[in-house]
């Protein structure tokens, strides 16, 4: 059996990702998580967020690790949906697009399809928010984020921590616009588009 995947920074991060996600998603609606990784945000924040029917989503490779969580007290994620941002996406519109520690995996053009696509899924009315660290006006906003951003680097050179004006930009040429900018706890943002 596979073995359950395990992060401490969703744990950490959870509780304060919930909080935005009430403020931005209050009617009910559908959301697609991008990149869910280890599966548990969607684990716990669908259980939080009763109203919204909540779409997990990766590449296929990563979906036996999602399905682990599936059985998680209080989980009411639908089950994972196989999602290359760089591929087919599912048929229809999403009310929410959500995805967190994604940005700074994908190489840029990945960025670009997933912003591009994202919109193209999403409602007239619908909101996309993005978590993670972002660099404003080139600069790191602590010291922690360029070591991160140096091994990102060092591992994969088509890694990296994104500029948010440069994400901005991708998303004002699908005329999306960005609604809130949240300080979210060690040095990671939440933007909110709509
Ligand atoms: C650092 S993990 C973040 C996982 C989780 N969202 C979290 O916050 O812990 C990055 C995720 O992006 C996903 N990812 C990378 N490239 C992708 C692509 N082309 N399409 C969809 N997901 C991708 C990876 O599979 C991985 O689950």
């Amino acid at each position: 059996m596979t073995e359950r995947p395990y992060s401490q920074a969703c744990e950490n991060n959870k509780t304060p990702i919930l909080a935005v996600l009430k403020q931005h998603c209050q009617a009910p609606g559908t959301l697609l998580e991008i990149g869910a990784g280890t599966g548990q945000h969607a684990a716990w924040l669908s259980g939080q967020l009763p109203h919204l029917q909540w779409q997990p989503s990766d590449v296929a490779a990563n979906l036996p690790y999602i399905r682990q969580w599936q059985s998680d007290p209080g989980n009411r994620a639908l089950p994972p949906l196989a999602l290359d941002v760089a591929g087919e996406w599912p048929a229809g519109h999403f009310d929410y697009l959500f995805t967190a520690n994604t940005f700074h995996i994908m190489a840029k053009p990945l960025v670009e399809a997933c912003i591009r696509k994202g919109c193209e899924h999403l409602t007239e009315d619908g909101k996309f928010l993005v978590y993670g660290p972002f660099n404003y006006q080139g600069q790191f906003t602590s010291d922690s984020n360029r070591q991160f951003d140096q091994r990102l680097r060092e591992g994969d050179g088509d890694r990296g921590i994104r500029d948010q004006e440069w994400v901005v930009e991708q998303f004002a040429r699908q005329q999306r616009h960005l609604l809130a900018d949240h300080e979210m706890p060690a040095n990671n943002r939440l933007l909110v588009f709509g």
